[in-house]
């Protein structure tokens, strides 16, 4: 459950305005991004890390997903991801997922829900 030390990511109503969030945060002790979006009524989060390559999702343009809306889409290599999962769709990392961060709601706020990170801004 997210505690009072614990800052909002935004409000659900933010969330659904937009096509996505990126937010840097502490995780593991690392800093890193990190991507929010809503898809199918749903919030989802994940550490904004390609597996293939090692960069964010958007490294290259202002977008994670593809063309069609239905999936997330690395903007170096065009590898997709299932945005339900983050599960990689394309041949070379198939099988591999962007790491799942844990949402909580709250009122109508958006907060991480995961014991080692810390949002920064
Ligand atoms: S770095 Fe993401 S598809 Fe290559």
């Amino acid at each position: 459950m997210a505690n009072d030390k614990l800052k909002p990511i935004c409000t659900l109503n933010e969330l659904h305005e937009t096509r996505f969030l990126i937010r840097q945060i502490s995780y593991k002790k690392q800093p890193i991004s990190a991507i929010i979006f809503a898809f199918d009524d749903c919030s989802y989060a994940y550490v904004n890390h390609c597996m293939h390559m090692h960069r964010p999702l958007n490294c290259e343009q202002d977008a994670i997903f593809d063309e069609t809306g239905k999936y997330l889409r690395c903007s170096m290599h065009g590898f997709i991801f299932d945005p339900k999962t983050g599960e990689c769709q394309s041949p070379v990392c198939y099988g591999q997922s962007l790491q799942a961060l844990r949402l909580e709601e709250i009122d109508g706020i958006l907060y991480f829900s995961e014991k080692h990170l810390t949002l920064i801004d």
